[in-house]
């Protein structure tokens, strides 16, 4: 009988796609997916380290299954893999507290799972170590797509910005870019096997090298090329980083009909003196006139960020601007975070920390502010006919589906399974704070 497998996700897209190719080379080797994670007989954590939290859920989830793992042996094979499994403290400490795990793999050698689980089992050997550089990029992986009908692709792997709170450098390692044959090639081969939407993936995809001799040789560029792609319907990407965000780019809303009119553009402070000391590398004033030229280009573009609040230093001052620049922006939504210290980072040894009361007070205020704008914005999509690319049925309530609009609104709709997968025309009929309701036309 064929074994199984199960994948918990935590974290971000790259994860997410990490995993989806994890499962692709499993499922090479003759794994079966098991339904929960209790029946299967190898279990993987493919972690996030971003925030605190994350890092906590992990240990938590990991010791539920310690009983089980001493009951089964090695019939239950336990991986972790992940960005927290480029950091050497967590490496140590499931040596010491979490010995029965059997694999550890960083995250720029999972093609070489398969591997590592002939060597377990034929030869019983446990893997606990871990790859810290970052190598070539492995092309041609199998994946296992969550959707049929829509596919992230990775363009850049890692990150070269040092922002000074965050982690990723450390895990994800030096840039790198894909080659555009490459990426042309996966992503033709996605419209073949039935994809009408791609997300592109980078920590910073406004900083992709393409070839500078060749027609592809930035990140517009890019956009361009795949606008040609016969059969895809939709381009998406994630994430940008306001400092390389080019008018070229700008541009691409006038001239590509593909390109989704949604840009995820993160913020983190409004307050000048806070983003010089996060590395953000522009200002206020910048970041306010890209958001001003990008819905000249493209007038009905949702605009999101990423906001953290409670950064070393921030006074009740700074605080406000970042209120202030969020009005200014009129976002579509955002993304707010407790800062959170990483050991490791520049930010983590700062001395004026904000204390967690103060944070959450603030935390609390900015996301009242963002909701209301949100619920706002989502109003005035009453009564209008949109396209949605359905995703399936809608999460927690029967009879109905839900997909998106090319402006990334979440909406719901009567309608059958039939339309998994489908472009439907949608008449808005009411709004939420995070969603719209509508019927099919
Ligand atoms: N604390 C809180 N939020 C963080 N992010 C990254 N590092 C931290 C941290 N140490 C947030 C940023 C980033 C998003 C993916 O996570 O807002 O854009
Ligand atoms: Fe982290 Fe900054 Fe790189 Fe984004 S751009 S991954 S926030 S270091």
């Amino acid at each position: 009988m064929s074994k199984t497998y199960f994948i918990q996700t935590f974290g971000c897209q790259m994860n997410e796609h990490d995993s989806e190719v994890m499962a692709g080379l499993l499922e090479e080797k003759g794994f079966l997916p098991a339904r929960t994670k209790n029946e299967a007989d190898l279990v993987l954590f493919n972690t996030c380290s971003i925030r605190d939290n994350a890092d906590k859920r992990f240990f938590g989830t990991l010791g539920q299954l310690k009983n089980k793992k001493l009951e089964k042996g090695d019939d239950l094979i336990v991986c972790c893999t992940g960005c927290m499994m480029q950091q050497q403290r967590v490496i140590d400490s499931i040596k010491s507290k979490y010995p029965w795990v059997d694999v550890v793999l960083g995250t720029h050698n999972i093609h070489e799972l398969p591997d590592l689980l002939d060597n377990l089992y034929r030869e019983r050997q446990k893997q606990l170590s871990v790859w810290q550089d970052g190598g070539e990029i492995i092309e041609g992986l199998p994946v296992r797509r969550l959707f049929e009908h829509k596919s992230y692709v990775n363009i850049t792997f890692g990150c070269n910005n040092f922002c000074t709170y965050c982690i990723v450098p450390y895990t994800r390692g030096r840039e790198r870019s894909r080659k555009p044959s490459d990426i042309v090639k996966e992503v033709e081969g996605l419209v073949a096997d039935g994809v009408k939407e791609i997300m592109l993936l980078g920590q910073n995809v406004n900083s992709y090298k393409g070839d500078p001799e060749g027609p592809v040789a930035d990140f517009p560029d890019l956009v361009k090329r795949l606008n040609e792609v016969e059969g895809l319907e939709r381009i998406r990407f994630m994430t940008s980083h306001p400092k390389d965000l080019s008018d070229k780019l700008i541009d691409c809303f006038r001239t590509c009909d593909k390109l989704c009119h949604n840009f995820h553009l993160p913020v983190q402070s409004g307050s000048d003196r806070i983003l010089k000391r996060m590395n953000r590398r522009y200002d206020s004033r910048k970041y306010l006139d890209l958001v001003r030229k990008l819905r000249e280009a493209c007038p009905d573009i949702s605009i999101s960020t990423d906001i953290i609040v409670g950064f070393p230093g921030e006074t009740e001052e700074d605080f406000e601007d970042t209120l202030k620049l969020c009005r200014e922006a009129d976002y579509d939504s955002a993304f707010t975070f407790l800062y959170s210290i990483r050991k490791g980072t520049p930010a983590a040894e700062y001395e004026d920390q904000v204390p967690e009361d103060v944070k959450h007070e603030r935390f609390n205020r900015l996301c009242d502010e963002i909701n209301e704008t949100s619920a706002y914005k989502n109003s005035l999509y009453v009564g209008r006919e949109v396209e949605v690319l359905c995703d399936g049925p809608a999460k927690r309530v029967r009879g109905k589906m839900s997909g998106r609009t090319g402006t990334f609104k979440l909406v719901k709709f009567k309608g059958g399974s039939e339309l998994t997968g489908k472009l439907v025309k949608v008449r808005i009929t009411s709004s939420n704070t995070f969603s719209l309701e509508g019927e099919l036309i």
